[in-house]
């Protein structure tokens, strides 16, 4: 169905029929303590070099923090993480309370158990409307293969089925 270009609900929902999979973006603030939310914009970007990008809202708490941050690193959920996704979507206070993480490159938090992880260093920032999209250099990933992801769509958590 065709909506009119100021409907944001519409097109939320319409974007929210991209299926994606569910990352929480770290960093170290000014301060030294550690930062972090929820993102499902990550997505690669080049090979040669070895580029990913990720948007913040410019509503985000910690905007200046992570515009600060010479590095973020990015952990992709797994399946059995839906908590971590909810707690780092939500919680106002201290998301990092009680759990396990270890400092990565540039001192982003890494936590374990994770998909994958990609440690960063930032490398532009673009202005883009109502966010800012991060793009880093790719200085160390580690993957987990046969873990299930975690997967976002239509506003719900999913979880990964093969097809026929
Ligand atoms: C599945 C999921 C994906 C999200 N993706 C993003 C994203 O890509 N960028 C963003 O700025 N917020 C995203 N959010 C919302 C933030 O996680 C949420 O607003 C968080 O409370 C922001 O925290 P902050 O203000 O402390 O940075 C997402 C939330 C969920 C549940």
């Amino acid at each position: 169905m065709t909506q009119p270009q100021h409907d944001s609900r519409a097109l939320r929902n319409a974007l929210g029929r991209y299926a994606t999979g569910v990352t929480i973006v770290t960093a170290i603030d000014p301060d030294g303590h550690p930062i972090g939310l929820t993102v499902n914009s990550f997505a690669a970007v080049s090979l040669e070099p070895a580029l990913v990008l990720w948007c913040l809202d410019n509503k985000s708490h910690n905007l200046e923090a992570f515009r600060k941050a010479t590095h973020h690193a990015v952990n992709v959920l797994a399946a059995d993480q839906q908590d971590l996704s909810t707690r780092f979507a939500t919680w106002p206070a201290d998301r990092f309370a009680g759990l396990p993480w270890h400092a990565g490159v540039g001192g982003a938090p890494v936590f374990p158990a994770c998909c994958a992880t990609f440690e960063m260093a930032k490398v532009t920032e673009h202005a883009a409307g109502d966010h800012t999209i991060f793009v880093g250099s790719v200085e160390r990933f580690s993957e987990t293969p046969d873990l299930a992801p975690l997967l976002f769509h239509a506003g719900r958590y999913r979880e990964l089925s093969d097809l026929a």
